[in-house]
Order: structure tokens, then C-alpha cells, then sequence
């Protein structure tokens, strides 16, 4: 692959390549769908990340404003936009990690898997890519349904032959940024102590906080686990309902996903210790696919750690979740087998 030609407004080649030679510290990383609503604040937050040495911004419309704004922050990554489906491949090449919040929001009155039909063909062609021009990047995916993405993913990367599990995470810690929130506004508590592993996928009744399991220990009478239950789980309709038409959550989500990208590249430079929530090839469950706690490190997903003791309550939100869990996997993966 030739070297990328950075479109007007990039980072300036003097210091793309004065970081270049010294050995510029730090990771690669693409954000596909940059210029969206979770795109842009998301680009922002990584060019304030001091791991990242190289941003490249890609988007099939608005990218090159998107890229001139963001090159003009006066932190050290260098940043290259990328648009439209011709310049995919040099947005990817070289990349250590990609994020890929591209695809269509839901309105009001819509299910996560009404986005099926759009975004399952853009996340296709979005991994067909990594698997022909970063085969060993760690891929973040955050575009919906995340449950049968994932999967599709899978099937894209296997068709390819590069499919590592380990590398593949979908992004669900916007359920636990979530669950952090409303458990300390119960418990009258800084967010920034609460820690509430949320397992299952990302949709309705199979995002399952576990409230027995919440960090510090602390215990919630029935209606608080019915109220935050039902709070956690509706979070993103809360939002879609809010912005009436408009969109549904991108502030917070990339807030989410800028920390689990932050958690992704500690693993990938070794450091020990980092474990978040994500939805993973598993085998936590007889499902294949499944977001519990995983230790993330140099080859992504090292360890994925079992639920736990559960409460017969948490128990019954699992059956529930694992029956919606199988019909979305499932369609994920039969999209790609049939095609
Ligand atoms: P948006 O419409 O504001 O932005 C999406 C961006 O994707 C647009 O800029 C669009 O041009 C781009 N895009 C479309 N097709 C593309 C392609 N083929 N290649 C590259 N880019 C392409 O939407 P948003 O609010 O940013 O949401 C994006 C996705 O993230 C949605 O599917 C949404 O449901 C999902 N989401 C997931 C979570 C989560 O927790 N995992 C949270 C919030 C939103
Ligand atoms: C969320 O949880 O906010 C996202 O999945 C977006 C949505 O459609 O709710």
C-alpha cells in the first residue's frame, strides 16, 4: 500500500514525520464513522489520548472538516482524514486498533434490530477492509444491534481466515457507564467509586446489570433493583426519547467508548490488571457470543471470566436474555453464511 495522501486540513506532514522518526510512541488508531454524531466527540477525546500516535478519520461524508478541526488541537497524535469507500483501505492499513461506530441511529419507536438492515451491510464492508488492511487490529465495534454485529464480524473475519475472538469487542460499556450512574445517584455515592458489571449483549432485556456484584458492596431493597433493573436496561431509550427524532446517545457513548478504547491500548502496551465489561466470543454460556468481564492485554481479549454467583432474581434476567441473545446471533451470522 502506497502511503496515504493526507487531505487538506490533516495534521502537517513536517510533524507526521518528525514523530514518525522518533519512533512515535504510542498506537494507530482509525475511527470509522468519524464524522457522526459518536464520530466526532469520539476523534476528539482520542486526540487528547496521550497513547495514540497516529488518528485517522474516515467517513463516507463531512470527513475533511471533521479532520481540519480536530488537527488543529495541540496535542501529539497526528491526524489524517479519510473519505468516502475508495480511500477505506489507507484509513486502515497499519492501524493497531479500529473503532466503528458508523451506521444508521434509531428514532422513537424503533428497536435497536430495526438498524439491522442498514448497518449490518455497512459493518460487512467496514471489516472486509480490516481483515484485508489490518488483519491484527483490535476492532471496537459499537455500531447497532451490537448483539448480531458482532457476530456478522465474525463471519466476515472468518471468511478471511485472520478471525482471532480474542480481537473482536463489541462495546457495551455504555450500559456500565450507565449502571455506574444510577446506582450512585441511589446509593448517594461519586459515580467515579461504583463499579457494576453489566453482562448479557446490548438491547433491552439482555443488557443484565449485576447488582449483587456492584463495587464497593453495598445492597438494594427489591424496588431499587426493579427501578434500576429497568432504568439500566431502557437507558438508551431514554435518551433516543429525549432527542425526539434527533438521534440517540453520542455524548455518552463517547465518553464510553474513548474509556474502553483507553482500556484496549493499556492492554495492547502490557499493562496488567485492565478488565471491562465487553460482548465477546464466549463460552461463558452455551451461547457463542456473550458480554461478561475480560482482561484485556496485548492480544486483546486474554481471559473472560465467568458471571459469578447470581441471585435467582439475576438468574431469571439471564434466562430472558440468553432467548433474545440467540435469535440475534443467529441473524447475524446467517446474514453473511447466506450471502
Ligand atoms: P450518526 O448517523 O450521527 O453517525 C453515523 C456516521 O456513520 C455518519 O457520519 C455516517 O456518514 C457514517 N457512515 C454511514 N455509512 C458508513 C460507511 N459505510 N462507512 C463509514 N461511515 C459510514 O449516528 P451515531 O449517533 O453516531 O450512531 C452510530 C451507530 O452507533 C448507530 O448504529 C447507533 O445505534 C450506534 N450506537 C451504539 C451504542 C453502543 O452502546 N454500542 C451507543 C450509541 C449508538
Ligand atoms: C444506546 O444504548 O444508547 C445505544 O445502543 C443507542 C440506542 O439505540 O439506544
Amino acid at each position: 500500500h502506497p502511503p496515504s495522501t493526507p487531505m487538506q486540513g490533516s495534521t502537517s506532514l513536517r510533524w507526521a514525520n518528525c514523530r514518525a522518526k522518533g519512533g512515535a510512541p504510542g498506537f494507530k488508531v482509525a475511527i470509522l464513522g468519524a464524522a457522526g454524531g459518536i464520530g466526532q466527540p469520539l476523534a476528539l477525546l482520542m486526540k487528547m489520548n496521550p497513547l495514540v500516535s497516529v488518528l485517522h478519520l474516515y467517513d463516507v461524508v463531512n470527513s475533511p472538516g471533521v479532520t481540519a478541526d480536530i488537527s488543529h488541537m495541540d496535542t501529539g497524535a497526528v491526524v489524517r482524514g479519510f473519505l468516502g469507500a475508495p480511500q477505506l483501505e489507507n484509513a486502515l492499513v497499519g492501524m493497531d486498533l479500529v473503532i466503528i461506530p458508523a451506521g444508521v441511529p434509531r428514532k422513537p419507536g424503533m428497536t435497536r434490530d430495526d438498524l439491522f438492515k442498514i448497518n449490518a451491510g455497512i459493518v460487512r464492508t467496514l471489516c472486509a477492509g480490516v481483515a484485508k488492511c489490518c488483519p491484527h487490529a483490535i476492532v471496537n465495534l459499537i455500531s447497532n444491534p451490537v448483539n448480531s454485529t458482532v457476530p456478522i464480524a465474525a463471519e466476515v473475519f472468518k471468511n478471511a481466515g485472520i478471525y482471532d475472538p480474542k480481537r473482536l469487542l463489541g462495546v457495551t460499556t455504555l450500559d456500565v457507564v450507565r449502571a455506574n450512574t444510577f446506582v450512585a445517584e441511589v446509593l448517594g455515592i461519586d459515580p467515579r467509586e461504583v463499579n457494576v458489571p453489566v453482562v448479557g449483549g446490548h438491547s433491552g432485556v439482555t443488557i443484565l446489570p449485576l447488582l449483587s456484584q456492584v463495587k464497593p458492596p453495598c445492597s438494594f431493597t427489591s424496588e431499587e433493583i426493579d427501578y434500576l433493573t429497568s432504568r439500566i436496561q431502557n437507558g438508551g431509550t431514554e435518551v433516543v426519547e429525549a432527542k425526539a427524532g434527533a438521534g440517540s446517545a453520542t455524548l455518552s457513548m463517547a465518553f464510553a467508548a474513548a474509556k474502553f478504547a483507553d482500556a484496549c491500548l493499556r492492554g495492547l502496551r502490557g499493562d496488567a490488571g485492565i478488565v471491562e465489561c465487553a460482548f465477546v466470543a464466549s463460552q461463558v454460556t452455551e451461547l457463542p457470543f456473550f458480554a461478561s468481564k475480560v482482561r484485556l492485554g496485548r492480544g486483546g481479549a486474554e481471559e473472560i471470566f465467568p458471571l459469578g454467583p447470581l441471585t435467582e432474581y439475576e438468574r431469571a434476567g439471564l434466562d430472558k436474555a440468553k432467548e433474545e441473545l440467540a435469535g440475534s446471533i443467529e441473524k447475524g451470522v446467517y446474514f453473511i453464511r447466506k450471502s
